[in-house]
């Protein structure tokens, strides 16, 4: 979603926070713009509906968009339209103000009209414009812009991660937040913010994530972090500890082809260092619970969206197989509403590549207000999720650019696996059988590598479907979460539509869309259900369904009535997802890739939904 990035030290701003935004075009926006404090001490604005691209093109000649302070965003519509008004930076009506917001204010109908009374205009349809317009109403009362911008904190509901520039101190960024992320960079005479850190790698790794309702002031090449009752706060440095090779393309043509091709590492580095081989467990020490707790446990909840949510369902199954806890798993923006039954000695699991997700967050908070003990899966150190969980597990995937998520998918379902594995070993399964299952949890990113292999071969499957309308997916089973998940990645990145259904159910309902023109994707592998599934085929196949299956190496029945099959390793059928799924994502990028479309930043999608 929406980016911020700001600069403020010796050099030249403009070229620094430009860079800087176009390192975040990977999370989805539709405007963007820059506010730049110029030669003579005046914030200049400039911003444009569309790409960066465009606000390049229409910036004036670099003299004068010179200067040594500077914030820019990157716009993802809520309210009001993508256009230029819209776009970021707002400017307070008397033009002392001007800021880049990211986030949502809930109560802005009643500061906009109670501005309105004392004299404020507003230009733009956006809730961010009342934030100006209120510090800059502040300004006049407190002489300080930390302190009109800590006044006006008090008085706003939402959420927000705020860059903010003042004509009369033009010497000077303020920055704060409250649920919306935001990071001081701390470089050599220089300083710079951002909503997300691979914003500022290239410059600097010394950082400090700024913890809700707290304020930086930056100047004189100092700073000083406040919070909101105005007590100062001793904030930890943090040192970024990824590669800035991790968010560069290398020799892919997109970076979500990179991902997928990363798995084979993602899922190593996911599993390294936490299985204890002597004892046939799994140490996962972020859960900060003894044994005696984790033996206690007799329910799961996950809480998830999206993809996370359906590595939620296959980790359900795994959980459920292993540990025989019963697991239920749940939509976070349903969850949040719902008035949910937590029952006691109930772990309640919120599972978040981003560690942003609002709906996501909003459920976890809802979790342990009823007194529950919540746990974060995520992959983004000191996030929002990652801070405020009881404690959990990084997955350690590295930073996600692709818009669709592929490598975060894989090691999330290893992340739950290992869970699996550690109750299991408490309470259901032997060492023998936690050992086999650890041993082929290590084989698994050579069989994937082994699936990569065949992308050439998927490729040409694309080109046979990349012209339908509609595409059903199906999986039994753990393989029916990755029939959804390779639907939504199809959904996503094409705009094909695509839907996902256990494959028994097709004869509910669904079987009646089959016809020649029906590409069905399914997974059939060797395991207890596979005749099953089989037999569902032959129902597709009947109807001239046109099947592309995803089937064990070695199975020569499934040949005769496929139109194409991709052959992928065994497995032992709980972790076969972690395979199955390879397929699917390739599958989906080729089509997207052949259709002509933007694969890493589908229309209207985000990267990490940090809105209701
Ligand atoms: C799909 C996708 C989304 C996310 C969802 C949750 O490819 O990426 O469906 O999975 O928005 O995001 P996180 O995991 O960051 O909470």
């Amino acid at each position: 979603m929406c980016g911020i990035v700001g600069y403020i030290g010796k050099r030249n701003a403009t070229p620094i926070i430009i860079e800087g935004i176009k390192r975040l075009e990977y999370r989805g926006y539709d405007s963007a713009g820059i506010a730049i404090i110029n030669k003579d001490k005046k914030i200049s604005v400039f911003k444009e509906k569309g790409k960066i691209i465009e606000l390049e093109r229409a910036l004036p000649k670099p003299s004068e968009t010179a200067g040594n302070i500077g914030i820019a965003h990157t716009r993802w519509a809520t309210h009001g339209e993508p256009n230029q008004a819209n776009a970021h930076p707002h400017t307070s009506s008397n033009n002392r103000i001007t800021l880049v917001h990211n986030g949502i204010i809930e109560n802005y109908k009643n500061l906009k009209s109670k501005l309105e009374k004392s004299g404020y205009t507003f230009s733009s349809e956006t809730d961010s414009e009342i934030f100006a317009n209120l510090i800059d109403f502040f300004l006049d009362k407190t002489n300080s812009l930390t302190e009109a911008v800590r006044e006006s904190m008090k008085l706003v509901e939402g959420t927000y991660g705020i860059a903010v520039l003042s004509n009369d101190s033009p010497d000077q960024i303020v920055a704060f937040r409250k649920g919306s992320p935001l990071i001081l960079g701390i470089g050599d005479d220089e300083f710079f913010v951002c909503s997300d850190v691979s914003a500022i790698i290239i410059h600097t790794k010394k950082v400090i994530y700024l913890q809700d309702n707290e304020i930086v002031t930056i100047k004189n090449n100092t700073f000083e972090i406040t919070n909101v009752h105005n007590e100062n706060i001793k904030a930890k440095v943090s040192i970024v500890d990824w590669d800035v090779s991790s968010i560069d393309k290398g020799d892919f043509p997109h970076f979500m082809l990179k991902e997928i091709f990363e798995q084979p590492t993602t899922v190593k580095n996911a599993f390294r260092g936490r299985i204890v081989e002597k004892l046939s467990t799994v140490r996962l020490g972020g859960l900060n619970m003894t044994g005696e707790e984790l033996r206690k446990v007799q329910k799961i909840q996950i809480i998830a969206c999206g993809t996370s949510w359906h590595a939620a369902l296959i980790g359900k199954n795994i959980i459920e197989h292993l540990a025989r806890i019963p697991v239920e798993v749940e939509y976070a923006s349903e969850y949040r509403y719902k008035n949910p039954i937590i029952p006691i000695e109930t772990l309640v699991f919120v599972i978040s590549q981003s560690g942003e997700t609002a709906d996501s967050l909003a459920a976890l908070r809802e979790a342990q207000a009823r007194g529950a003990r919540v746990l974060g899966i995520t992959n983004t150190i000191g996030s929002t999720i990652a801070r405020e969980s009881d404690g959990g597990v990084y997955i350690h995937a590295g930073t996600e650019i692709g818009v669709a998520s592929t490598k975060a998918f894989t090691s999330q379902v290893t992340i739950l696996s290992l869970l699996a594995v550690l109750l299991g070993r408490m309470k259901n399964i032997s060492p023998v059988y936690g050992m086999e299952f650890i041993k082929e949890l290590h084989r698994i990113p050579d069989k994937i590598q082994r699936i990569l292999d065949k992308n050439d071969e998927i490729e040409k499957i694309a080109e046979t479907i990349k012209d339908s309308h509609n595409a059903l997916y199906l999986g039994r089973g753990v393989n029916f979460p990755v029939a959804l998940e390779g639907a939504l990645k199809l959904k996503e990145i094409s705009y094909l539509h695509a839907e996902g259904y256990p494959a028994a159910e097709m004869k509910h309902g669904p079987i009646a869309l089959i016809d020649e023109n029906m590409p069905v994707i399914s997974i059939a592998l060797k395991d207890v259900i596979y005749e099953k599934i089989i037999s569902n085929l032959q129902e597709v196949k009947a109807r001239n369904g046109r099947l592309i299956t995803i089937a064990t190496e070695g199975d020569n029945v499934v040949k005769s009535f496929s139109e194409n099959v991709i052959y992928i390793p065994e497995t032992v059928p709980i972790l076969q997802p972690l395979l199955s799924v390879i397929p699917m994502q390739l599958l989906a990028y080729h089509v997207a890739n052949l259709r002509g479309l933007d694969v890493d930043q589908p229309r209207n999608l985000a990267k990490s939904v940090t809105v209701e």
